[in-house]
C-alpha cells in the first residue's frame, strides 16, 4: 500500500470511500491531446471577444452575490433547447456532473441505488459513492449494445432509485434509441425510478438523431442532462445544464448550495450561447474528423464502434497498453479505458486527426514486423 493510501486510511473515512480512488484522466503535457473528449477546435475568435467582454461587465458586480436562480442563463439554454421548453424546466451546474451530483444528491442517498450499464460513464459510480447511494452495474450485449428489452427487464427486477442512460455512450460513442428510454420509464413506474438521460455529446449525433427531451412532456420522472464542456468548447468554463419537469428542478434547489454558479459562469455561458454559429461550425468540422478516424481505424484493419459523439472507441488491438505507449511517445495522448482489445479517442483538428492515424499506423506495421 502507497504511503498516500495508508495515511488516507487512518482518517475517519466513511466507509463507502474507503479503497476508492478519486476520478484521474491523466493530464499530460503532450502536443496532441485526445484523451478527454474534448472540444479539440478551441474557443473562436467571436465568442472569445464576446465572452471576454461580458466577463469585465460582470466583474463591475462581483462585490454582489449572482443572481442565484440564473434566470437569463436559463431562459438562454431553454431557447438553445427547443422543444416548448422555458426557463422553468431547466436547471444548470458547475459542469454536468455537478447536475448529476445534484440528481443524486436529491432522489438518491442512504438506503437508495442508482443503475448504470457499464461500460459507461466512470463518474457514475463514483457520483453515487460521493452520495452514499449504492450503485447497481447492469449488462449490455456482448458488443456493447443495450436493447429496450434488456434495459427494461433490468429495471423491473432491480428497482432502482436512479438510472444512467449515456446516449451517445461514453466510452463506446454509440447513442441509445428512444424506444430504450421509453422501455426503461415504464418499467420503473412501479419503483417510481428516475431515469436520467446523458445526452453531453448529442450535438455530435449523426443528422436526425433524435433527442430525449422529446419524450419529456408527460414524464415527471424523466431528466435530460448537457454540457457546454463539449460542442460550446467550455470544458474550463464549467457548465452543464438539465432539462425536466419543473418539479424536478425544485427538488434540486433543495440541494444546491446558495449561489452555485458564479456571475463569471453565468455571463460566460451566456455571452456563448448568444455567439454560437462559430462553435455549432466546429462541430461539424468534428464530426467530419470522428468520421475520418472510424474510416482510417477501418482500413488499418481494427474494429471502431458505430459513433454519435467526438470520439471513437475502436478494438481489434492485441496490446492496447502498448500502443497507447507508443502514441504517447509520439507525442499524441489518448485513452486506455481498461476494456481489453480496445482504446478511445476524441477526434482532433484536420491536423491532430491526421497525425494521430500516421502515427496508429506506423506503430501497427512496426508490431507486425517484429517477429512473433
Ligand atoms: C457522458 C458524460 N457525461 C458527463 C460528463 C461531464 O462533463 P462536464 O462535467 O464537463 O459537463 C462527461 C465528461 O466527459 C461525459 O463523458
Amino acid at each position: 500500500m502507497s504511503d498516500q493510501l495508508e495515511r488516507l486510511n487512518r482518517l475517519p473515512l466513511r466507509d463507502n470511500l474507503r479503497g476508492l480512488t478519486p476520478y484521474g484522466a491523466p493530464q499530460i503535457d503532450v502536443p496532441i491531446q485526445l484523451n478527454v473528449n474534448e472540444n479539440t477546435h478551441g474557443v473562436p475568435a467571436d465568442v472569445q471577444a464576446a465572452i471576454t467582454q461580458a466577463v469585465a461587465e460582470a466583474a463591475v458586480g462581483l462585490n454582489r452575490y449572482p443572481d442565484r436562480e440564473f434566470t437569463e442563463l436559463r431562459e438562454a439554454l431553454a431557447e438553445y433547447l427547443g422543444h416548448g421548453l422555458t426557463a422553468d424546466n431547466i436547471w444548470a451546474a458547475n459542469g454536468s456532473n455537478e447536475v448529476l451530483q445534484q440528481i443524486l444528491q436529491a432522489f438518491g442517498g442512504p438506503g437508495r441505488t442508482a443503475l448504470g450499464f457499464p461500460p459507461t460513464y466512470s463518474m457514475y459510480p463514483l457520483l453515487a459513492s460521493g452520495t452514499d447511494t449504492e450503485y447497481l452495474r447492469g449488462v449490455r450485449a456482448g458488443d456493447y449494445g443495450l436493447s429496450a428489452e434488456s434495459a427494461a427487464a433490468q429495471v423491473r427486477e432491480l428497482q432502482p432509485n436512479i438510472v444512467f442512460l449515456c446516449s451517445p455512450n461514453n466510452p463506446t460513442g454509440t447513442g441509445l434509441g428512444l424506444d430504450v428510454v421509453e422501455a426503461v420509464y415504464e418499467a420503473g413506474e412501479d419503483s417510481q425510478t428516475v431515469v436520467i438521460v446523458d445526452e453531453a455529446y448529442h450535438e455530435f449525433a449523426h443528422d436526425g438523431t433524435p433527442s430525449a427531451l422529446t419524450l419529456l412532456p408527460g414524464r415527471e420522472r424523466l431528466i435530460v442532462s448537457r454540457t457546454m464542456s463539449k460542442a460550446f468548447a467550455l470544458a474550463g468554463a464549467r457548465l452543464g445544464y438539465m432539462a425536466a419537469a419543473p418539479e424536478v428542478t425544485d427538488a434540486i434547489r433543495l440541494v444546491r448550495l446558495p449561489y452555485h454558479l458564479s456571475a463569471i459562469t453565468q455571463a460566460t455561458a451566456l455571452a456563448a450561447l448568444r455567439h454560437r454559429e462559430a462553435l455549432m461550425a466546429d462541430v461539424e468540422d468534428i464530426k467530419v474528423q470522428r468520421d475520418r478516424i472510424v474510416d482510417g481505424l477501418t482500413r488499418l484493419g481494427l474494429k471502431p464502434a458505430a459513433s454519435d459523439s467526438n470520439y471513437v472507441f475502436f478494438g481489434g488491438l492485441e496490446n492496447p497498453h502498448e500502443i497507447w505507449r507508443g502514441l504517447l511517445d509520439a507525442g499524441v495522448l489518448i485513452r486506455d479505458v481498461g476494456i481489453p482489445g480496445h482504446l478511445r479517442v476524441t477526434a482532433g483538428t484536420e491536423a491532430e486527426t491526421t497525425a494521430f492515424l500516421e502515427a496508429l499506423e506506423s506503430l501497427l506495421s512496426r508490431q507486425a514486423a517484429l517477429p512473433a
